[in-house]
């Protein structure tokens, strides 16, 4: 049977769709990078924070950036791409104008917020504009459980009053709004490091975060919420600093590349060989995971307006990695690390440290002839020489990817199912992989 689901625009998308691979050819030309999907999100949600426009260039156009698109309407801001009012463009990455003039509805509800976690974060904004917010909680997904704790925590610091009542939370901050404090996260958590960073910017005082978030798209957010006229300093390293502000304005941001889809297409290249010029993106966003790919034999080369990966003739050497926070190797990339490990010349472990249950992609991995075994959260990858098609699905984003780029090195056809993984953090895959030579197709049955 075909589903379908409208997405916002004209386009309708067929949730039964697949991606059929034929493997074996190399990857040659250039794949442009986008706006980075986990940098996008958190930039569209800090527009609930002023009743001026927000205009974010670079965004990616994807499935989670049409959803989110949904929630703020529901809570009041007003969307327009390119000066236009519709929502949809057929180019690669737009531009888009957020304005929130008043917030319509402090409540998040369950079936938006289940949809997609990280619409969770408005709480953060919800609270600091309008003094209180009533949001869903987002519940468990494939990759593990993903409590809130640290939210509720770190916003209890700044005196709101947070209950949980019929799976939902309700916010209220004091009397005159939210109060500066020092609060250190007991674990780094790149979503409550973003949802402090918006509250704390409208508190009154200074709030001093400790263990917050290093990712660049924790920086990336605190450089908006800067042009927008907050005042925090520290981004990117483990103590951030916001001297709260009355009000913010409105403001123009490019969202920073994506270094998950940038790492994703140098794995592709390391595991398929080739030469592919990665356009509009920047080394140092993953530096750790291109150290780590050149170390299983792949050439990374800085170019004028991105890199350069190159794997002529030689194997694939195996090599260890543990998930870590950044600067550490991101979790996002450890399903697509061990695809290109299943074909390395010996054994390599890969370690995950944020997600407990992030090893989906290895059952299916192994319906393709990859020789993995899992002991707690370490995965042993004994390569193989040869892996050969077969029809595979996964249930998160990462892990359909892992499995596209081991279908481009597997023998004859691979068919992947539950493509909606894809197109929520993945522009155009198949377009820009048959750019550059790949046999990659979308089927609509
Ligand atoms: C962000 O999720 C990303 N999502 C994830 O990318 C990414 O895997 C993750 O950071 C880690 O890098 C977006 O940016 C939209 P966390 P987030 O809070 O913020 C635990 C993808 O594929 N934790 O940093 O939700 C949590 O369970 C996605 O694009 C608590 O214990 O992740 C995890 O073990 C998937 N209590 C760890 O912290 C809390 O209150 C790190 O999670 C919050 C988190």
């Amino acid at each position: 049977m075909v589903t379908r689901e409208r997405r916002a625009g004209a386009r309708w998308v067929y949730y039964m769709d697949r991606i059929r691979i034929i493997g074996g050819n190399p990857l040659n030309g250039v794949i442009p990078i986008s706006g980075a999907k986990n940098a996008a999100l958190p930039l569209m949600i800090a527009s609930l924070l002023t009743s001026d426009t927000l205009t974010l260039e670079n965004v990616p156009h994807l499935a989670d950036v049409e959803q989110l698109v949904r929630i703020l309407g529901n809570h009041g801001v007003d969307i327009a791409v390119n000066g236009r009012r519709e929502r949809q463009t057929d180019g690669y990455s737009r531009t888009i104008h957020f304005t929130c003039r008043t917030i319509a509805d402090t409540t998040a509800p369950y079936d938006l917020v289940s949809k997609m976690r990280a619409s969770f974060w408005v709480i953060g904004p919800l609270l600091a504009r309008e003094g209180k917010a009533r949001v869903s909680l987002p519940g468990g997904c494939a990759i593990g459980t993903r409590p809130v704790d640290l939210f509720i925590e770190g916003l209890q610091a700044l005196g709101a009053t947070m209950e949980i009542d019929g799976g939902y939370i309700n916010a209220t901050a004091p009397k005159g709004g939210l109060i500066g404090t020092r609060y250190t996260f007991p674990k780094v958590s790149v979503g409550a490091s973003h949802v402090m960073m918006m509250a704390a910017s409208l508190a009154r005082g200074t709030t001093v975060i400790g263990n917050a978030a290093r990712e660049p798209e924790v920086v990336d957010l605190a450089n908006c919420l800067n042009a927008m006229g907050a005042k925090i300093t520290g981004a990117g390293t483990q103590t951030i600093t916001i001297e709260g502000v009355t009000s913010l304005s409105g403001a123009r941001h490019r969202v920073l590349p994506d270094r998950i889809e940038t790492g994703t297409y140098a794995m592709a290249v390391a595991m398929a060989g080739g030469d592919v010029v990665l356009e509009g993106t920047r080394a140092d966003l993953l530096e750790t995971a291109l150290e780590t790919i050149r170390r299983s034999g792949a050439e990374i080369t800085d170019t004028a307006d991105g890199i350069r990966v190159v794997r002529n003739g030689g194997g694939i050497k195996p090599v260890d990695i543990v998930t870590d926070p950044f600067p550490g190797f991101p979790t996002d990339l450890q399903a697509q690390f061990m695809a290109l490990m299943t074909k390395s010349s010996g054994v390599s472990h890969i370690t995950e440290t944020i997600f407990e249950n992030r090893f989906m992609h290895v059952q299916e991995l192994a319906r393709l002839g990859a020789k993995i075994s899992l002991s707690g959260q370490t995965a042993k990858i004994e390569g193989v020489q040869r892996l050969r098609g077969a029809p595979v699905m996964a249930t998160d984003l990462r892990a359909s990817v892992s499995l596209v780029i081991a279908g481009l090195a597997a023998e004859g056809e691979t068919m992947v199912s539950r493509v909606y993984h894809l197109d929520r953090g993945f522009e155009r895959l198949e377009e820009k992989l048959t750019r550059c030579g790949a046999i990659v197709e979308r089927v609509s049955d």
